[in-house]
């Protein structure tokens, strides 16, 4: 197993140099760069979505249960904090901040990609801090590239809860020192799945699951999808900003909406749960991808931001604040349980409803 380290999270500036690997120059690249993504806040896909509102069909706040399951554990809440980073100095501060906020409100939280832990043990410590923060759910994270004991590994390093399998395949194009095989993804994930002790979710990194890749998905063995789609963090732009010549600037905003995702997989009924993420940015953007049937909702890039703006007590502040939004919401939209949502009249424009009637998913 990996020995977690104990220097890690408070390393005194002497040790600095050491860490400044290529790897871990990279998990500071990635979180500088999308930081300046969520400066401001986009207009995305999920401003193509409204819910007819009915005047008289409002539940009591007090009635209202944001409980929902994921991996077969009850949450409280129904979003919680996705992927991002570890493998660096700076951003092992950030997981310990992450985790202590998620901690306070009882939300759950994943670790970003542990292949640097896995590589370079010295760098574990810079993902446990997760754990040691957080008491709640936690998951592990990793790519398809990895071996089932190394997925293990990254779960036993978490005590994790469940396991994320990121695929990434638009952002390893871009991606100057990325992969240039996937042929073999498939049989990994598989592979994973029957080794990993704890539930497996597979998901995007914002450029969206497509239905075909949920049938794929549950045909291996999958029970959780995250689709994580387009309109918020983007890597094939980020990416493109760590090349010299931008050579794959076309490939900016590849990929399809989670709003686009969301009606695509939910048009065909099946027993794979799904889970939302990519470009939210309010409890609205939660509600209506609750409505449309996801289980719970992630959110990466605004809740760095606000970590970077107003600090761990700031994202405190904006996780209760969203959840005393959720309730309401759903008290406005005569929703006493989250699943009760699914009944919600939504009203669908612009290029969504272009998109969706191409698809035959309107
Ligand atoms: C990510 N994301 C990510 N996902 C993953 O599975 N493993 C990872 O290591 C990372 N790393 C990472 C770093 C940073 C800085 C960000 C902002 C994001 C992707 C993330 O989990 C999510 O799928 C996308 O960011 C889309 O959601 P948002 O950011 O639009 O809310």
């Amino acid at each position: 197993g990996i020995e977690p380290l104990e220097l890690a999270v408070c390393a005194p500036l002497a040790e600095a140099p050491q860490w400044q690997t290529k790897r871990s120059s990279r998990k500071d690249d990635h979180v500088r760069l999308a930081l300046q993504q969520h400066e401001q806040e986009a207009s995305n896909a999920f401003d193509d979505v409204r819910f007819m509102h009915h005047a008289l069909c409002g539940v009591s706040v007090s009635q209202v249960d944001t409980t929902t399951t994921v991996c077969g554990s009850r949450w409280e809440l129904p979003f919680y904090i996705n992927a991002m980073t570890g493998g660096s100095q700076r951003t092992g501060s950030i997981n310990a901040a992450l985790a202590r906020a998620a901690q306070a409100t009882g939300i759950a939280i994943a670790s970003g990609s542990q292949h640097a832990a896995l590589r370079d043990p010295a760098l574990a410590a810079t993902f446990t801090a997760i754990r040691e923060q957080s008491q709640g759910f936690v998951f592990a994270n990793v790519g398809p590239t990895v071996t089932p004991r190394q997925a293990a590994q990254a779960v036993a390093m978490l005590n994790a809860n469940a396991l994320q399998i990121h695929v990434n395949l638009a952002q390893e194009i871009v991606m100057p020192e990325g992969n240039r095989d996937f042929s073999d993804w498939p049989q990994r994930i598989c592979e994973i799945i029957a080794a990993s002790p704890v539930p497996v979710v597979v998901k995007e990194v914002g450029f969206g699951m497509s239905r075909r890749s949920v049938e794929q998905l549950a045909a291996l063995g999958v029970r959780t999808v995250d689709v994580s789609g387009r309109g918020g963090t983007d890597f094939a732009a980020i990416e493109n900003s760590r090349r010299t010549a931008r050579e794959y600037g076309y490939l900016d905003g590849w990929g399809q909406s989670t709003v686009l995702c969301l009606l695509d997989c939910l048009s065909a009924p099946s027993d794979v749960d799904i889970l939302a993420s990519g470009g939210v940015r309010n409890p609205l953007d939660v509600v209506i991808s609750l409505a449309l049937g996801a289980k719970a909702v992630g959110v990466s890039g605004h809740f760095l931001r606000v970590l970077e703006d107003r600090g761990e007590a700031g994202l405190v502040d904006e996780i209760n604040s969203w959840a005393e939004q959720l309730r309401s919401l759903m008290a406005l939209l005569g929703a006493s349980t989250v699943a009760d949502l699914q009944h919600a009249d939504l009203l669908l424009g612009g290029t969504t409803l272009e998109q969706a009637t191409l698809l035959g998913v309107d």
